[in-house]
């Protein structure tokens, strides 16, 4: 299938980048095609502006969306299944892709209203949706406190879910803070093989 690929991190040095090139490399060896959109290369504008923030208040998938919205959809319109990287920052995604979802899950693209106000996922076509996250922490400290929990609830649920996409999941490669080469080899095969399942 092809997959749209929504990575959010400033440095190629990263941990997070090198996960990125297994992931891809893993969806290429299963024969999947994909396209990346790196979010902080493509200088992603992650701000609501004041109009877009009145059409979505006002639920009026009539008004006018920010070209670079578009493109996005563009983007997820070619795809049957779409992909986040990015690094654990503060229990949830770096802001750029935070905004990401304020901007680019929006009225009319993500979900409709119906006549008697009921809730409508608009995105169902898309077969499957993974978070791949990089993380400091080791996942069974996280996973004690709650985070990775909080972390599903909010990416799974609110935000893939609630578009209508029937498969989701969210894979943490913890540890990265101070990781030893076995850990790190490690997570990378995870991401690698992340990739080849899709
Ligand atoms: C601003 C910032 C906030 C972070 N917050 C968390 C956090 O809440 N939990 C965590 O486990 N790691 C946290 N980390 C560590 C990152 O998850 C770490 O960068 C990650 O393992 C990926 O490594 P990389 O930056 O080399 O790709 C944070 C790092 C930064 C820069």
């Amino acid at each position: 299938m092809h997959i749209y690929i929504v990575y959010a991190h400033p440095s190629d040095q990263s941990f997070t980048y090198a996960a990125l090139g297994e992931f891809t490399r893993g969806l290429a060896d299963a024969g999947h095609t994909f396209e990346v959109g790196d979010l902080y290369r493509m200088n992603f504008a992650p701000l609501l502006d004041p109009a877009q923030y009145r059409r979505e208040m006002d639920y009026d998938a009539g008004a006018p969306l920010p070209g670079d919205v578009q493109a996005e959809h563009a983007k997820i319109e070619k795809a049957e299944g779409l992909a986040f990287v990015y690094p654990v920052w503060w229990g949830d995604c770096p802001a750029i892709l935070k905004g990401w979802f304020d901007r680019v899950w929006c009225y009319g693209y993500i979900y409709e209203l119906d006549d008697s106000g009921k809730f409508v996922p608009l995105l169902g076509r898309i077969k499957k949706a993974l978070a791949l996250c990089a993380m400091g922490d080791a996942p069974e400290f996280s996973e004690a406190h709650g985070i990775i929990a909080s972390m599903r609830r909010i990416m799974l649920t609110n935000r893939l879910a609630s578009a209508g996409i029937p498969a989701t999941d969210l894979v943490i490669l913890g540890g990265m803070t101070r990781a030893d080469e076995a850990l790190r080899r490690r997570n990378l095969q995870e991401a690698y093989r992340q990739g080849r399942d899709f």
